[in-house]
């Protein structure tokens, strides 16, 4: 089939270390592929990459059946499987909600019954207090606990992942070799050939797969209303080892209606963290067409990270996140509320606009092929993602996963972006303003 990968022994080079393309990685590797190469700006773990620090929910509940039973597998592997569950924490996932008959809530319970799997019905404050102990908890309408849930030690599995499979023999380039320049076209224009990158000759290959997450607009002209960076606050606040004792069994918390949600303390430092699931914030920052944001003629105005600057530098933390966390932590663990965060760090979603992920080839350039869009949600089907990614490369994925994972068609016009899968809550999307982005580094 056209676009088709014809031998096992085509190279492959894959842009970016996360998720996306590690899973990919994965994937083809077990099926044969013999000359995979990874390239990314930084060694993975990448410390401002959206795939790391130290925790990200694992969860089936979503109202979207296609990925609810996508995350029910992956919970699977994440509990069995050797390569993963060392980062697993079986913790269980709680969801609050002020309203009557949620339909968020009521329709992933109905989901859950329908794959067989049990939950835990909160009605008061009572069983609120029995997940969080020793709490001053005054407010509890409704909520469940989904305990085939829990969290995972980011950086944790994605350092393992890489290291299998550089035993796998796949090669890795980082730092300024493995930092993509930009794309090497053929002659006709419709073809690419490989990549340039920061330093040294330039990296040939049959395919190039773009997983390069909330960076990507800067290397796709004209999709960039359709795959955009948002930044997402979050905090970590210290505990102590005996408040460490008291919260470790505590499930995963979010409060669907404000979007606040916080992890129980990472083993051993204690460290706990507060984010919400909102639409976080967008900055301006200027790209060349077609290449990495060098000076350029015809620029245009992207909301991306920056490529040559660790993005998770600056201690910079718009004001409204920190009441907005400060709050939603006061409602569910208020013996801690007001304690200074040991640390901040603004994380970036790569946005679609229903946050659906993008596994396809490009429509015009052949040999390169996308993926990412993880909206915000990607990090749970890490042991499986790739699969799934690779039948679309291979062109045998089913129609579901095909017709969803679609590349979006450029549109000239610049239409309302919106990012929403019906889970987010909080503020809309703000636009850092000028000074705030310049104290961000962005
Ligand atoms: C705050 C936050 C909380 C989240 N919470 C959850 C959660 O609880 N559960 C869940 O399932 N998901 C969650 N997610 C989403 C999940 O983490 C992401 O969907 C996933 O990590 C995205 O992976 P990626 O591979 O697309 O991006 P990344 O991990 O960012 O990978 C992209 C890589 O491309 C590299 N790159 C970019 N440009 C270049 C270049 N020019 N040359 C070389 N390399 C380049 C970057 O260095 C980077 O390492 C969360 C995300 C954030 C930000
Ligand atoms: C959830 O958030 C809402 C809105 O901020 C708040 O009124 C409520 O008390 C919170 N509930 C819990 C259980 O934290």
């Amino acid at each position: 089939m056209a676009g088709v990968p014809s031998s096992l022994h085509e190279s492959i080079v894959i842009v970016g270390a996360g998720v996306f393309g590690l899973s990919t990685a994965l994937a083809l590797k077990e099926r044969g592929y013999s000359d995979i190469t990874i390239l990314d700006r930084e060694l993975p773990p990448v410390r401002d990459g959206s795939s790391t620090d130290i925790s990200r929910i694992i969860r089936s509940d979503y109202l979207d059946p296609f990925y609810s039973r996508l995350a029910t597998e992956a919970i699977q592997s994440w509990k069995s499987s050797n390569l993963f569950k060392p980062h697993y924490h079986p913790s269980g996932y709680m969801l609050t909600t002020e309203v009557k008959e949620d339909i968020y809530l009521e329709k992933n319970k109905e989901i859950l019954r329908g794959q067989k799997q049990t939950y835990r019905e909160l009605n008061d404050v009572a069983a609120l207090k029995q997940m969080i102990p020793g709490e001053d908890l005054k407010d509890l309408k409704y909520g469940y606990v989904n305990t085939n849930a829990g969290w995972a030690d980011a950086a944790g599995a994605i350092r393992a992942l890489a290291t299998h499979l550089a035993g796998l023999g796949v090669s890795f380039i980082t730092g300024p070799r493995g930092t993509l320049q930009s794309l090497i076209v053929d002659d006709t224009g419709k073809k690419v050939l490989g990549v340039n990158v920061a330093q040294g000759s330039p990296i040939h290959a049959s395919r190039v797969i773009l997983a390069t997450g909330a960076w990507t607009a800067r290397y796709l002209d004209d999709l960039d209303y359709h795959i955009t960076g948002s930044a997402q606050p979050l905090g970590f606040i210290q505990l102590t080892p005996e408040e460490g004792r008291r919260l470790a069994n505590i499930p995963v918390s979010i409060n669907t209606t404000s979007g606040v949600f916080l992890f129980p303390p990472s083993p051993g430092d204690n460290l706990l963290k507060v984010a919400y699931h909102g639409h976080g914030f967008e900055i301006e920052t200027s790209a060349a067409h077609g290449d990495t944001g060098k000076d350029g003629v015809n620029l245009r105005v992207i909301s991306v990270p920056q490529r040559d600057a660790n993005n998770a530098a600056s201690k910079f933390f718009p004001e409204d996140a920190d009441k907005y966390l400060r709050a939603g932590l006061r409602q569910l663990i208020p013996s801690i509320a007001d304690r200074p965060w040991v640390k901040t760090r603004l994380c970036w979603y790569t946005e679609t606009p229903k946050g659906d992920f993008i596994a396809d080839y490009h429509h015009t350039l052949s040999g390169l092929f996308i993926a990412t869009g993880g909206s915000g949600h990607g990090f749970k089907f890490l042991p499986v993602l790739g699969r799934y990614i690779a039948d679309c490369f291979e062109r045998t994925a089913v129609s579901d996963v095909r017709q969803r994972w679609k590349l979006p068609k450029p549109s000239p016009q610049k239409e309302k972006l919106q990012v929403n899968d019906g889970s987010r809550r909080g503020p809309p999307r703000r636009m850092l303003r000028r000074e705030e982005q310049l104290r961000a580094n962005l």
